[in-house]
């Protein structure tokens, strides 16, 4: 089974271009299931329901989110009814929707699990008993585990790919738009990388208009965001899984 994951996925010009190319890619790929983080598909800072749903109907199996997911009040419905569409497990109980789901892929049951880091990130409970709790809730319903982890902290990403090492099948980092390139199998058997990097313009800073970043950095002065314009690079892994062992991961 092949798994492609793709990093953050940044403004409607990186949307419109996955609309038209995923399903292609996905074929060259020979992906059987296609994940990706959401959290700024709109305008950077949110994922609008139409966004999502033009996400979920153009090759993308489920969205993961991060601190971003929530911006956009029209998405709370389909995060609440969605088995497609996560937030992270580990916000504040007012948050809607959830953080974990199990979706069936070539007769394989995988659960998803998504998880925001506890250092530079507001209001995240203990990720790690999060990812305890998911997974043991979830034991006989689930053949496979993949896990996104949305922090700024490698150190946290890289802990939790030991702490979850032998028991998820994969373990992905998202949120910082870099792509990182750590990419292993660790000692148990899991795929690892810290960072998947972003879908998005290529020319921005992190897929925000340079201008708009260069203004807030070097005055501290607000500054309204805006998507980069140009066209978007795909930064993300295709893994390789032998039943419930990960044999190889590969950097898109
Ligand atoms: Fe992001
Ligand atoms: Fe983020």
């Amino acid at each position: 089974m092949k798994i492609l994951f793709l990093g953050d996925i940044v403004g409607r010009t990186t949307v419109a271009y996955l609309q038209k190319n995923l399903w292609v890619l996905r074929e060259r790929l020979g992906a059987d299931l296609v994940l990706a983080n959401g959290e700024n598909a709109t305008d950077i800072l949110g994922l609008s329901r139409a966004d999502a749903e033009a996400l979920l109907s153009s090759g993308v199996d489920l969205l993961t989110g991060g601190n971003h997911t929530l911006h956009n009040f029209d998405l709370y419905p389909l995060l609440d009814d969605s088995p497609y569409l996560l937030r992270p497990a580990n916000l504040p109980a007012a948050a809607p929707g959830k953080g974990e789901s199990v979706i069936e892929v070539c007769g394989v049951r995988v659960l998803v699990m998504n998880l925001i880091g506890m250092q530079n990130m507001t209001h995240a409970g203990n990720l790690f008993e999060s990812a305890d709790r998911i997974l043991a809730r979830n034991a006989g319903a689930y053949d496979i585990a993949v896990c996104d982890l949305h922090a700024e902290a490698t150190a946290e990403k890289i802990a939790l790919g030991y702490y979850l090492d032998g028991r998820v099948q994969l373990v992905v980092g998202t949120h910082t738009h870099v792509q990182t390139a750590d990419e292993k199998i660790l000692p148990g058997g899991t795929a690892y990388i810290t960072d998947l990097g972003m879908c998005g313009p290529e020319n921005g800073v992190l897929g925000a208009d340079r201008e708009v970043i260069l203004r807030k950095l070097s005055t501290s002065m607000p500054v309204r965001f805006k998507v980069a314009d140009g066209l978007p690079v795909l930064h993300g892994v295709l893994v390789t899984l032998d039943g419930a062992r990960a044999t190889a991961i590969e950097r898109i």
